[in-house]
């Protein structure tokens, strides 16, 4: 079997600083993976490059068999369509609401308004917002605005799932709800999915795998269990304080 993704020997520099250097891992298709790290250690650059929204310094991204780290602009349009992308600071945007907001990606892609946004209220309910449909992002708590995220990368029912720190800041029932509605997402819809969190005791409740990154390499790629045995102090001290502050 085929990856669905393959990165490849991706560097990536902001003026003279690496910021990434030479990552490599694939995933199959099902797979959930968790990929964690410091505060800084290119977490989201690396899922930024996946669904092509940042070009790599060099390296190669391969998403569904196509070569996206020099792909064109139209292809990358139509790749994204298959993306779904929770980002880290929500990028809702504020003059639309929040049915629009979720329905966008829907209009983008040819659907007619009434369809598009018959899906878009089943994806509020499924994050049990149907009630704030009309609403303005800027009258949304943090949490609300998390899930209406959440609804908009879902509406296209995506074969790759990129989460970018769902649950930031959110208090731990939203955050309960949140990974619950990501576990069940990923196995209505077959879904691959990357999971960026601090939240170490529920990632390893739903992937079954992990990659650290530390200082834009991969430090360690395997099951939690590994990482927590591996002799790298790096990596189990990593883990064993993300697990240990869950009590
Ligand atoms: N536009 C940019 N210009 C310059 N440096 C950047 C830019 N974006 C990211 N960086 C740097 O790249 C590194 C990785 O950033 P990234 O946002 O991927 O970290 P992260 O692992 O997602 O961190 P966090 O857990 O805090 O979200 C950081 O050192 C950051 O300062
Ligand atoms: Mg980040």
């Amino acid at each position: 079997m085929e990856p669905l993704i393959r990165v490849e020997d991706l560097c990536h520099r902001f003026d003279s600083k690496l910021v990434l250097s030479q990552i490599g891992f694939e995933l199959f298709q099902g797979e959930c993976l968790a990929l964690v790290g410091k505060g800084g250690a290119g977490k989201s650059l690396i899922l930024k490059m996946i669904c092509g929204l940042l070009r790599p310094s060099s390296g190669r991204v391969y998403v569904f068999d196509q070569e996206i780290a020099h792909a064109s602009e139209a292809s990358l349009f139509a790749l994204r369509k298959q993306i779904g992308f929770v980002f880290q600071n929500n990028a809702l945007f504020d003059a639309l609401t929040v049915i629009e907001n979720v329905k966008f990606p829907l209009i983008r892609a040819g659907l007619n308004d009434g369809e598009a946004t018959r899906q878009a209220l089943g994806c509020l309910a499924q994050v049990g917002l149907e009630q704030a449909a009309s609403k303005w992002p800027n009258a949304l708590s943090g949490g609300m605005k998390k899930r209406v995220c959440l609804a908009r990368a879902l509406v296209s029912k995506p074969k790759l799932l990129l989460c970018d720190d769902p649950t930031a800041g959110l208090d731990p029932v939203t955050t309960q709800r949140i990974f619950r509605l990501i576990g069940e997402t990923q196995r209505q819809l077959s879904a691959t999915v990357i999971l960026v969190s601090h939240e170490i005791s529920a990632l390893r409740q739903l992937c079954e795998r992990m990659l650290l990154i530390d200082g834009g390499q991969v430090l360690f790629d395997g099951s939690f269990e590994q990482g927590r045995l591996c002799s790298d102090d790096r990596v189990s001290g990593f883990l064993n304080r993300g697990m240990s502050a869950c009590f």
